[in-house]
């Protein structure tokens, strides 16, 4: 690949994903290409680049953008955002959604499902505490391979290997020939869907609890500035955003602080965007009538579909 080639692609991945690639990634970008040669019937990286210049090239575009992306993730990775979610933001929610019964959380940037799943785990270990209960887990990515995954619920031994406690191994999957396959009934708690977290994300609706973790990463400051002001509007006024623990909203965005427990990585609206998100919630209540929840999903979250195989 020439020089102005792989400055080609680059403009390309960041429009498309996001993702900031230095000046020395060219080897490891034609390496993550390569397949899509195959893919797309095309003899060489010089013709991927010109194809991938021709306007209506949006197909391969979102292709190649998928093919770099790093997709690692596993089950109850960092433990301490799910001790959290358990320990403290749901009870919190339980009280304050009292007459709705009903919670929202979201898995942005979901990879193959580890995260979705293990929060769904979690949640069926306390499957009594929340009789009367609907808590929605909505895990999205851009990477349609990793929904494909994600969807299945297959895993390796290396898979479950890693951070799934044994008790849950056993309790939660069954063997299928070398992999290990989840219940329907966790795969059935989470709806997977396609959605580029530079796209608005309205049609998903809003969500108590929102999962962003070790994306960012991959992102300039630019980006991430961007991705926060797309994520204000889908977090409730009393929710919480989680990132990885080692990305933060400091110096990148108004909107959110640190929770009072100042954990890595966890998040909640400023006193300021609080109040904005407490406005835009009574004028949607107005909107749809005294009896709408303030997380009610637009319709167009129901496109999602739960984990068909
Ligand atoms: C390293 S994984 C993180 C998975 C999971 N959140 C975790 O922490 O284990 C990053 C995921 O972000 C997805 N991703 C990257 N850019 C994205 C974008 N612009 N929109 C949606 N997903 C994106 C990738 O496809 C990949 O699956």
């Amino acid at each position: 690949m020439m020089a102005h080639e792989f400055g080609l692609l680059r403009r390309i991945l960041k429009e498309r994903s996001g993702l900031n690639l230095g000046d020395d990634k060219q080897g490891m970008l034609e390496g993550k290409l390569r397949p899509l040669l195959k893919e797309f019937a095309l003899p060489s990286m010089s013709h991927l680049a010109l194809a991938l210049m021709k306007p209506d090239a949006h197909h391969l575009r979102d292709r190649a953008a998928q093919a770099v992306t790093v997709q690692e993730s596993y089950f109850f990775r960092d433990k301490v955002p799910f001790h959290y979610f358990i320990d403290v933001m749901l009870p919190k929610l339980m009280v304050k959604r009292e007459v709705s019964r009903r919670i929202r959380v979201w898995c942005a940037a979901a990879a193959t499902g580890q995260e979705a799943y293990s929060l769904a785990m979690e949640l069926a270990e306390r499957e009594r505490q929340l009789v009367g209960w609907t808590i929605e887990i909505v895990a999205t990515d851009f990477a349609e391979d990793a929904l494909r995954k994600a969807r299945k619920g297959l895993y390796s031994q290396f898979e479950v290997q890693r951070g799934l406690p044994v008790s849950l191994l056993v309790k939660y999957f069954s063997k299928a020939g070398n992999a290990w396959e989840i219940s329907p009934d966790i795969r059935g708690k989470v709806a997977f869907g396609g959605h580029n977290l530079l796209d608005d994300g309205q049609a998903l609706g809003v969500f108590d609890v929102i999962f962003c973790r070790n994306v960012l990463i991959y992102f300039d400051d630019v980006t991430k500035r961007t991705v926060f002001a797309r994520l204000a509007p889908r977090l409730a006024s009393d929710g919480f955003l989680v990132l990885g623990a080692a990305e933060t909203t400091t110096h990148l965005s108004n909107d959110f602080m640190a929770v009072p427990e100042r954990l890595h990585g966890v998040f909640c609206f400023t006193p300021a965007a609080a109040a904005a998100a407490s406005m835009r919630e009574e004028a949607r209540r107005l909107k749809g009538g005294e009896g709408a929840s303030d997380s009610d999903a637009a319709p167009g979250a129901a496109r999602l579909c739960a984990s068909p195989r």
